[in-house]
């Protein structure tokens, strides 16, 4: 079985209250875009093996698609660790980027064991949310208001199609660290009052930019050179700009300065409505 994990930019993400567990209230905007991960689960005898094309990617407890084995064996009504499984995950979601890969890959393997174990696709929110806030969304895919923790999600009309060219600086941010930071940098990093009112902008990107200025460096350039909107995406470290056809955003990043087409690596990509995410999930 095989199936595509897409990455997710947030179109917009607003940081409303901290919650008694320590987890942040968002109110964010995901949407899926075509660049993925492919994940190919088959049957294998013997303890289950996760393994990945990318070297750094941990292929044990860390990495989430291992949990999401692990909850869906005890979903299917076994005990101990999973079994007679074998799992290989191509990446080509870049990694600590904001772009969601780990969440995407870790509900793409949900989707595919609840086929392979006949489990109850309705158990799966459930199961999702408990392996990490993002993770809900990727079941669901297209465009999607997300509140709570970001894992009570209410399925938008899918927004315009977009061209989006994704700028990865040579660093990665933990999703940990970077609510860490805003706590830390208290009002000055929050939103102006009207920023509620407004459906873009990234409320993490000012206490990420303090500790890494090449963010804010990033979009600016994408601004000056066309993009309709710029902006962190999750987390960070990815800096997406939305571009109206694929030629423009190609000269868009033509257009951007060296020192920053030096030390990032640019991605062209475009939105993917929730029928597409859909059309090539677990068949
Ligand atoms: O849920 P996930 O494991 O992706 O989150 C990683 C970390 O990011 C959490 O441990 C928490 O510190 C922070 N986080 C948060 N508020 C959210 C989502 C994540 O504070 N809504």
């Amino acid at each position: 079985m095989t199936s595509h994990a897409f990455a997710k930019i947030n179109l917009s993400l607003r940081v409303l209250t901290i919650r008694p567990g320590g987890y942040h209230e968002l109110r964010t905007i995901f949407q899926s875009i075509q660049l993925h991960d492919t994940l190919t689960i088959r049957r294998a005898r013997g303890p289950f093996r996760l393994a990945c094309s990318e070297p750094a990617c941990p292929t044990d407890r860390r990495n989430l698609v291992w949990r999401a084995a692990g909850a869906m064996w005890r979903a299917s009504g076994h005990a101990g660790s999973p079994r007679d499984l074998a799992i290989h995950i191509t990446k080509r979601i870049p990694m600590a980027a904001g772009l969601g890969g780990g969440s995407s890959d870790a509900a793409a393997a949900l989707r595919a064991l609840a086929k392979m174990w006949r489990v109850d696709a309705r158990r799966l929110p459930d199961i999702a949310a408990a392996l990490g806030a993002d993770v809900p969304y990727f079941l669901e895919g297209g465009t999607v208001l997300g509140l709570g923790r970001g894992d009570v999600l209410y399925p938008l009309v899918d927004a315009p199609r977009s061209w989006v060219a994704l700028v990865l600086p040579a660093f990665g941010i933990s999703t940990k660290d970077a609510f860490a930071w805003f706590d830390r940098d208290g009002p000055v990093a929050r939103r102006p009052p009207d920023a509620f009112a407004r459906d873009t902008g990234n409320d993490l990107q000012p206490p990420v930019a303090r500790r890494h200025p090449e963010i804010a460096r990033i979009v600016s350039a994408l601004r000056r050179v066309g993009a309709s909107q710029a902006s962190m995406t999750g987390s960070g470290s990815t800096v997406f700009g939305l571009f109206p056809s694929r030629a423009a955003a190609a000269r868009g990043v033509a257009n951007l300065p060296d020192r920053i087409r030096q030390v990032s690596t640019v991605v062209i990509t475009r939105t993917a409505t929730r029928a597409e995410c859909r059309r090539l999930a677990a068949k």
